[in-house]
């Protein structure tokens, strides 16, 4: 049994399933803003993982900014061929916005 606990283990390691990120759920505010019908943290769904946007934009100083235009106003291809829909087209969002951008953002340092 041990030894088959290792051997899962390491493949759950490669899988990167036993990454602290996967400890990290998502947000109650995620799912309110619906964000959770296509992302999800480690795992593509509709749209990217989102600890792969985070890993996209590690180290560049303008991500915060970026991200929050395009998570409010929509986004295509960046990550593929679909279109990620507005999220927040009339800006009554934006603290909300931002709260899930930095979110996203800090997966990378998890
Ligand atoms: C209808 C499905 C859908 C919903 C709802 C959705 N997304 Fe997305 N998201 C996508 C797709 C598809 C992409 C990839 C778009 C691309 O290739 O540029 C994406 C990309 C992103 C990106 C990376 C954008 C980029 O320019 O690199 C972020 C950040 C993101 N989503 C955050 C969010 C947040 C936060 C919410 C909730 C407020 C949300 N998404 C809701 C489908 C969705």
């Amino acid at each position: 049994m041990k030894k088959l606990n290792r051997i899962v283990c390491k493949l759950c390691g490669l899988l990167m399933f036993c990454t602290p990120a996967m400890a990290v759920e998502m947000p109650e505010l995620a799912r309110r803003n619906d964000c959770v019908n296509c992302h999800a943290i480690n795992e593509r769904v509709v749209g990217p993982a989102w600890i792969d946007v985070a890993k996209k934009y590690a180290g560049d100083p303008m991500a915060e900014e970026k991200l929050l235009v395009r998570v409010s106003k929509g986004s295509s291809g960046f990550f593929g061929l679909i279109h990620m829909p507005a999220n927040d087209p009339d800006g009554r969002k934006q603290a909300e916005m931002r709260e899930l951008v930095r979110f996203i953002l800090a997966l990378a340092r998890s």
